[in-house]
């Protein structure tokens, strides 16, 4: 059932209500508890809902992000940008990226990962919703920041794949969806994970902490961050010792459409030739590796562990990264939106409602309240909807923003939601979250009037 127009309006105003409380002036914390600092994907999203209410913000956060760019073009996952009072675990000592000649200097303090390029996307969203008296001044900041996405679009393209296949190598769970099951394998191989001393505050910051990784996933995700450290971030010697290196096909579905945004946004940024041809040969290498990782057996597509040299073969929202990238070919189009409302899916009779798990209840691995290992995702479920409209099925795109407005009207703007109740999960006032519901709520597609 569509949402009412006085619905819609609610949503936008409490959407709108949890980016502001969380504003911390030039960045926006990801959650007001859990996430205090500045994340690198939470941002971009953050960009999407600030440029609805305020574009010279959205540019802003993009910027503040971008200030703190690795030499190497990375965008780190996190920047540290709240005080000592904002309790976060790992913090900057954990990370101690000043083994890096490439990390920034201090006074900025990052991560030494990287996360899902959604900020082209961004870029795009702000420049297509850029009032007209506002054109010159965001044209001459989009102008400054371009060079620098090209730049991290080309750390993605070399560092992270120095085998040109088109598909991203991520180096730890943490580049984007933490406890899937999509990495089990991997880190079950990790027998010698003996951190440090650590203690966790995330699990105290939610309502159950079964909700979040559990402490033989921290025990590896902290054990590879002192493997990265070891290695001082040295993508090559990375890629040469460590053994987590994953072909990350939803990562790589994100680089395809981001630079086709890229390339979308050359005339405005006044792209010269070389960007455009790179960012052409990016974006035709990219859906070729996409391709070659298409499984017509079971319709999905599937990741690849470089260091085990095998398959991934699960069903989880990854499989979709055809549709993600906006350029499947009918073929796989076809198969895809098969897949996606069969019972596996959105298909599945106990769900609430139609929108994509982060795993298939099918799958073993399955666990309805836990993080990425089944709760639904909104800002997944955003790019699902965004790439359904690029591809010309409005029908079922309109039907999964208005679900996913249901959600989050009945549930809040949570991180996540257990996908049978639809109860919200998580940190509550979810930045990304109030992000996509703004885009949602802005968008003409669907709705009945009140
Ligand atoms: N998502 C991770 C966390 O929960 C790190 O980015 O803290």
């Amino acid at each position: 059932m569509s949402v009412t127009a006085n619905t819609r309006a609610m949503l936008r105003d409490r959407a709108a209500a949890v980016l502001h409380g969380n504003d911390a002036g030039s960045w926006t914390k990801a959650s007001p508890v859990l996430y205090p600092h500045q994340w690198s994907w939470d941002s971009a999203f953050i960009a999407i809902g600030w440029a609805h209410l305020d574009v010279q913000r959205a540019m802003t956060e993009l910027e503040q992000l971008f200030a703190a760019q690795w030499a190497t073009g990375m965008v780190p996952h996190l920047v540290f940008r709240a005080g000592p009072d904002h309790p976060y675990f790992p913090g900057p000592e954990w990370w101690d990226t000043s083994a890096s000649p490439a990390a920034p200097a201090p006074p900025v303090k990052t991560t030494g990962i990287c996360q899902p390029p959604v900020h082209a996307l961004a870029l795009q969203r702000i420049w297509q919703l850029t009032p007209e008296a506002r054109q010159p001044e965001i044209r001459s900041r989009i102008q400054v920041l371009y060079p620098r996405m090209v730049n991290w679009h080309r750390y993605l393209a070399t560092h992270r794949d120095p085998e040109a296949s088109g598909l991203v190598t991520t180096f730890h769970p943490w580049e984007g969806t933490d406890n899937s099951p999509r990495w089990d394998r991997a880190l079950e191989r990790i027998t010698v994970a003996k951190p440090g001393p650590y203690t966790r505050v995330d699990t105290s910051e939610v309502p159950d902490p079964s909700q979040r990784p559990t402490n033989w996933d921290y025990d590896r995700f902290l054990w590879l961050v002192e493997q990265l450290r070891k290695y001082r971030y040295d993508d090559a010697q990375i890629y040469r010792e460590y053994p987590f290196l994953i072909k990350d096909v939803f990562f790589s579905a994100i680089l395809i459409a981001a630079n086709a945004a890229l390339l979308d946004l050359a005339d405005v940024a006044g792209a010269g030739d070389d960007d455009r041809e790179q960012l052409t040969r990016w974006l035709d290498r990219g859906r070729a590796g996409l391709a070659s990782r298409f499984d017509t057996q079971t319709g999905l597509c599937i990741d690849y562990d470089v260091r085990a040299g095998e398959d991934i073969r699960l069903r989880t929202f990854a499989g979709f990264a055809p549709l993600f990238a906006r350029s499947a070919d009918s073929g796989q189009r076809a198969a895809q939106l098969r897949l996606l409302d069969s019972e596996d899916f959105c298909g599945h009779p106990r769900l609430r409602w139609r929108l994509l798990p982060s795993a298939s209840p099918a799958e073993s691995g399955f666990q309805p309240h836990d993080y990425w290992r089944g709760p639904v995702w909104p800002v997944i479920n955003w790019l699902l909807w965004e790439a359904l409209n690029m591809l010309g099925c409005s029908a079922r795109a309109d039907e999964i923003r208005s679900d996913s407005l249901s959600q989050i009207a009945a549930g809040g703007i949570g991180e996540y939601f257990e996908p049978f109740t639809g109860k919200q999960l998580g940190s509550p006032q979810q930045s990304w979250t109030a992000a996509v519901t703004l885009d949602w709520t802005a968008s003409d597609h669907g709705g009945e009037p009140s």
